[in-house]
């Protein structure tokens, strides 16, 4: 692994500099996956992956150009690239580690969580195709595929979440995906995995779950048959608040038409995004331990508090999927939403009087964050549209964070006084 000058005194690597060790075999645990899944080797023998932030890449000489053009046709495996816009390979490990916590045979990296989302779903559908939604998704996904789609030609029906006979009684002839969140921002409902796969092999359709808020710690769709899985790496994968970036893993062959698409359309993340990225998941086993232990005691101190309405945590008996949690999950994460006795007057006195959680909207960092969605993510629609999506003025989501639990339910205590 030694450095070369190519004759145009560029400086370059030889072709093996950075070829990524294999994928890191599936028994090992998640843990050492997060940690050492998709390591470059590098000429540096840095431990820490090589920020390689290039726009373009070399070659040595004419013969070179050809002998990689035509492994590219023949759809063989690539040690290199050609142009930023097609691959990094800082990016390739970040998507090798994703790939192996996910159990997929591929991941690719988007630039957020909505990228990958549009991008997946262009590059999937056509004019004339029908795709399912669940209802109580991520709001921007909702709006992309009922309101951006339907533009491009492509319809979209919106089911409730789990209701065996409105997704089988959705279904037609032209139904190519079904797309679905678990669990759901900001309610927490958990999607019964072995319903939905079981209705979309029935009718050999794709499926598509965004599992942002669970992390493959907690659940990993592809080993309940999900074809293809998202996520906002901003959240939880990635977990210090300090990037945006998205993901989508599953089967190459699936992956192989995204990935052209990318590059067509651009839609790319860069190299210290990926670094920070795979930073952050070394310690992803840990960080969700952390949040599932704090959310878990957070959700219990609000459901027997007085001044609290309502807690949905999927872990409480009183949660509508209690159930299928305890068959599906291995834990429910860090976000704990509740309702207070009182209006969106209270619940803003509730917010300011809290020291420890920032108000911010997103979730899954470090740092603890509140937010009233009636007043931010939905603020535009009026009170009955909110109302319809389960958005109650008096509703608060809380993002646990890895602080101390006592420091925070302590916190709470003294600002739940102000509801
Ligand atoms: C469940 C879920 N999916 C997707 C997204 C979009 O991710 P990003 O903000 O990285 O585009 C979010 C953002 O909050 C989310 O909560």
């Amino acid at each position: 692994m030694t450095k070369t000058h190519s004759p145009n005194h560029a400086l370059t690597f030889q072709e093996d500099t950075f070829l990524s060790i294999p994928p890191t075999p599936t028994q090992l645990g998640d843990s050492t996956q997060a940690v050492h899944s998709g390591r470059l080797e590098n000429p540096y023998h840095s431990i820490a992956e090589p920020l390689v932030s290039t726009a373009t890449y070399t070659f040595e000489d004419t013969r070179a150009v050809s002998d990689y053009m035509r492994h590219k046709l023949w759809g063989e495996p690539l040690e290199r690239s050609e142009y930023g816009r097609y691959g990094n390979p800082t990016i390739t490990a970040a998507e090798t580690r994703l790939a192996a916590l996910e159990g997929a045979e591929e991941a690719v990296m988007f630039a957020c969580g909505m990228q990958a989302i549009s991008t997946l779903l262009l590059s999937l559908l056509s004019a004339g195709d029908h795709l399912i939604i669940t209802d109580n998704l991520y709001r921007k996904t909702r709006q992309f595929c009922t309101s951006t789609l339907p533009r491009y030609g492509i319809e979209c029906s919106v089911v409730p979440l789990n209701d065996r006979l409105a997704l089988s009684a959705a279904i037609r002839p032209n139904t190519r995906l079904l797309f679905s969140e678990s669990p759901t921002n900001p309610h927490n409902r958990l999607l019964d995995l072995e319903q939905f796969v079981e209705i979309a092999h029935r009718h050999h359709i794709l499926t598509v779950v965004d599992s942002t808020f669970a992390t493959p710690f907690n659940l990993r769709p592809i080993e309940w048959g999900v074809d293809l899985v998202v996520h906002s790496a901003t959240k939880y994968l990635a977990g210090h608040n300090d990037l945006l970036a998205g993901v989508v893993a599953g089967k190459r062959e699936l992956l192989a038409g995204l990935r052209e698409f990318q590059g067509i359309v651009g839609a790319i993340s860069d190299a210290y995004t990926a670094s920070l990225l795979i930073r952050g998941l070394k310690t992803l086993g840990l960080r969700v331990q952390r949040h599932n232990e704090n959310a878990q005691r957070i959700a219990e101190y609000l459901a027997a508090h007085p001044a609290v309405e309502r807690v949905w945590y999927p872990s409480l008996p009183t949660h509508p999927d209690y159930a299928i949690g305890l068959r599906q999950y291995k834990g429910f994460g860090g976000v704990v939403s509740f309702t207070v006795k009182g209006d969106g007057e209270s619940v803003a006195r509730v917010l300011d009087a809290l020291q420890i959680p920032l108000l911010a909207v997103s979730l899954g960092g470090t740092e603890s964050l509140v937010s009233q969605p009636a007043v931010i993510s939905y603020y535009e629609l009026s009170r009955k549209e909110r109302q319809a999506l389960g958005i109650e003025d008096n509703l608060i989501r809380y993002s646990v964070g890895i602080e101390d639990a006592e420091d925070l339910i302590a916190d709470l205590e003294q600002a739940l006084r102000w509801v």
